[in-house]
C-alpha cells in the first residue's frame, strides 16, 4: 500500500509541472507597477494581467498570448453586448509593413471585421514580443461606470495578410476562448466551458491537443490515467 502511495505521488508530481505554467510566474518588462490581478484563461495558453481604477473606471491590461505562427495575430476583446465574438471591441497585435502594432476593430459579425475606433476609449496601446514566442499586448481602456463584470473573448491566428488578421481556426480551444471577467472579486482561473471528462481521451468533450492550454489538460488526463492504472496494478499486486 505505501509502494501505492509512493507511486500515486510519482505520477502526482509529474503532471505537476503543466500547473505551474501561470500567469503569476510571468514578468513582464513594461510594467512598471505590477498589475493587481492575473487570470489564467482556459484556453489558447493566454493570460491577462489587468488593474481596474474603480474612481476613474478604466482598465489596464496586458494580455499574453502566442500567435497560432510566427507571422500570425492574437487578439483580446471586450464584448459590450453579448458573451461571443460578434459584437466584440477588439484589440489586434499583429505584424504590419515589419513591425508589431495592435489595430483596433470593431467585429461587427464573423464575416466583417472593419478596423475602426472602439466603442469605448482606449490609449496607451502598444504590442511587444515576450518570451517563448509570446505576444505581448498592453492596454488601457474606459469601462461603463460601476461595471461588475465584463465579457472578455481572446483569440489567436496563423495568418495576416495586408496588414489584417485573417480567420482562425475553429476547433473547441478557438470557439471556448471567451468568459466574464469580474473586476470587483479576485480572480480564481476561469474553468473552461465544457471541462474534458477524465478516460475518454478522443471523445467529442475533449478539446484538440495541439495548443498548448488544451494540450496541458489532455496530458493531465492521461498522466492522471496512468496515475490510476499504476494505483490499481498496485493495489491487485498486495
Ligand atoms: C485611479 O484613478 C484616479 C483618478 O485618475 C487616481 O487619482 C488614482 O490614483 C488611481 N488609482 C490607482 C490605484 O492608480
Ligand atoms: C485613470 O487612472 C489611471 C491610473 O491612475 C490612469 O492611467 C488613467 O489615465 C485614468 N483614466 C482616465 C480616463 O482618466
Ligand atoms: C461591414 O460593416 C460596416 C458597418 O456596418 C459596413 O459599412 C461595411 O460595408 C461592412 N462590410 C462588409 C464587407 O460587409
Amino acid at each position: 500500500m505505501a509502494l501505492a502511495v509512493v507511486l500515486l505521488s510519482i505520477s502526482v508530481l509529474l503532471i505537476s509541472p503543466a500547473h505551474s505554467l501561470t500567469c503569476t510566474s510571468q514578468r513582464l518588462t513594461n510594467n512598471k507597477k505590477p498589475y493587481d490581478s492575473c487570470l489564467d484563461l482556459p484556453t489558447l495558453s493566454s493570460y491577462l494581467h489587468y488593474t481596474y481604477n474603480a474612481t476613474n473606471s478604466s482598465l489596464s491590461i496586458a494580455f499574453v498570448s502566442t500567435p497560432a505562427s510566427p507571422d500570425g495575430w492574437v487578439a483580446w476583446a471586450i464584448n459590450p453586448t453579448a458573451k461571443g465574438m460578434a459584437g466584440s471591441q477588439a484589440l489586434i497585435a499583429l505584424k504590419s509593413s515589419g513591425s508589431l502594432v495592435v489595430k483596433t476593430y470593431n467585429i461587427i459579425s464573423y464575416s466583417n471585421l472593419t478596423e475602426s475606433k472602439l466603442s469605448f476609449q482606449t490609449w496607451d496601446l502598444k504590442a511587444e514580443s515576450g518570451a517563448s514566442g509570446t505576444t505581448v499586448i498592453y492596454g488601457k481602456l474606459k469601462v461603463p461606470e460601476k461595471a461588475e463584470t465584463l465579457n472578455q473573448v481572446w483569440q489567436v491566428g496563423a495568418q495576416v495578410a495586408n496588414g489584417h488578421p485573417m480567420k482562425h481556426e475553429f476547433k473547441q480551444a478557438n470557439l471556448q476562448a471567451k468568459g466574464p471577467l469580474n473586476l470587483v472579486k479576485k480572480p480564481g482561473s476561469l474553468t473552461p466551458a465544457s471541462a474534458p471528462t477524465p478516460g475518454t481521451p478522443g471523445s467529442p468533450g475533449v478539446p484538440s491537443p495541439d495548443r498548448g492550454g488544451q494540450s496541458m489538460i489532455r496530458a493531465n488526463v492521461v498522466g492522471l490515467f496512468m496515475g490510476l492504472v499504476l494505483f490499481l496494478v498496485t493495489v491487485s499486486a498486495l
